[in-house]
């Protein structure tokens, strides 16, 4: 049973939390999503001790030291939050981070009174201060992560029909998991980004010189022939190469989405960060949110830097409780491929 922070009887949490964040984004977004845990836990803890990571460093590396995070983050609180609070350095400058080294593990968990997990984005990682750490100390899960769980988990068991699920990004083999799991409950998959790219190759569409997975697997060329995968018909072109979906698909995409009870989204339709290749991802979103009856979840750490680049990503609050956005990358595509993430079956205690 996994115990919820939401659930915790407030007495239990004095003394030092040991709270598990993930700081690994480009723009702050992640530390944002934190807030409300840290913000609760500040009510009841003597002290707050944040555990995360940037990068996949070998050792020691400046670029990826944590030091502006953490001043970014501080900058988040009143002035005597700030005093309760402390942010480790890149746990993953030490290799047992990465190893999930349960004595490293073990000396972490020795500068708390207990555990809160509230990284969904790292949860599928077996690291130290995400699954080893928690068999030490009483651990929670953090409410970002608690709304992680429950969202994800709703689309999966019980989304309303029709389910559709849209796929950007690069590369197909990471999405193969989600495509698998949702073969027979959703209705459609529109799929744009160079992903889609694999899939017009393998129906034998000319993609010029685009980015595609070559050697693709068996599987993808199945996959490329399935009636319910719809690709995109014309495209936003950068020399011979496809850089966005087209206007007809935008149009097209739109009609789909608009019919939709449940709607999932992860990855980008182009290189958005160009304006000119940026129409594909805004129109998808766009389209998105004017359903305002269908229950939509979007995630992935390209998709929600889109959204922040066209200053859209806000207009979740306004009213959208059916809007859901996932703070998890990797860890999203994971956990709605059916995969038990390491992170979770950690607070998973008897
Ligand atoms: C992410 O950004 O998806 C997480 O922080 C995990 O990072 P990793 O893929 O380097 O483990």
């Amino acid at each position: 049973m996994i115990r919820y922070l939401s659930k915790a009887s407030t007495k239990t949490l004095r003394g030092t939390a040991l709270l598990r964040l993930d700081f690994n984004a480009p723009d702050g977004w992640r530390i944002e999503a934190a807030l409300p845990t840290v913000k609760f836990l500040l009510r009841y803890a003597d002290k707050i001790v944040i555990l995360s990571h940037r990068g996949r460093p070998k050792g020691y590396d400046k670029e990826l030291s944590l030091e502006k995070d953490a001043l970014q983050f501080k900058r988040m609180l009143g002035k005597k939050e700030r005093d309760k609070v402390i942010v480790l350095e890149n746990l993953r400058f030490l290799a047992g981070e990465s190893k999930n080294d349960v004595r490293f593990a073990k000396k972490l968990a020795s500068l708390g009174d207990y555990y809160v997990n509230d990284a969904f984005a790292v949860s599928h990682r077996a690291n130290a201060s995400v699954a080893a750490i928690a068999k030490f100390l009483p651990a929670y899960a953090g409410f970002g992560l608690e709304n992680e769980i429950k969202n994800l988990t709703d689309v999966m068991q019980k989304p309303r029909r029709p389910l559709i699920v849209i796929l950007g990004g690069v590369k197909i083999s990471d999405k193969l998991g989600v495509v698998s799991y949702f073969k027979k409950k959703a209705a459609f998959f529109l799929v744009g980004g160079a992903l889609a790219n694999t899939l017009l190759f393998s129906r034998g569409i000319n993609v010029g010189d685009s980015l595609r997975e070559k050697n693709s697997s068996r599987e993808v060329r199945v996959l490329a022939k399935s009636r319910k995968i719809i690709l995109p018909s014309d495209f936003r072109w950068n020399g011979r190469k496809i850089f966005d979906i087209g206007p007809r698909s935008e149009q097209e995409f739109k009609q789909y989405i608009a019919g939709a009870g449940t709607i999932i989204w992860n990855g980008p339709m182009g290189v958005f960060e160009k304006k000119e290749f940026s129409n594909g991802t805004k129109a998808v979103w766009k389209a998105i949110l004017a359903n305002r009856k269908a229950k939509i979840v979007v995630g992935g750490g390209e998709t929600i830097s889109a959204l922040k680049r066209f200053k859209i990503y806000d207009l979740r609050f306004k009213n959208r409780r059916n809007v859901f956005i996932s703070t998890g990358g990797g860890a999203m595509l994971e956990f709605l491929a059916g995969k038990k993430l390491p992170g979770i079956i950690a607070l998973n205690k008897k």
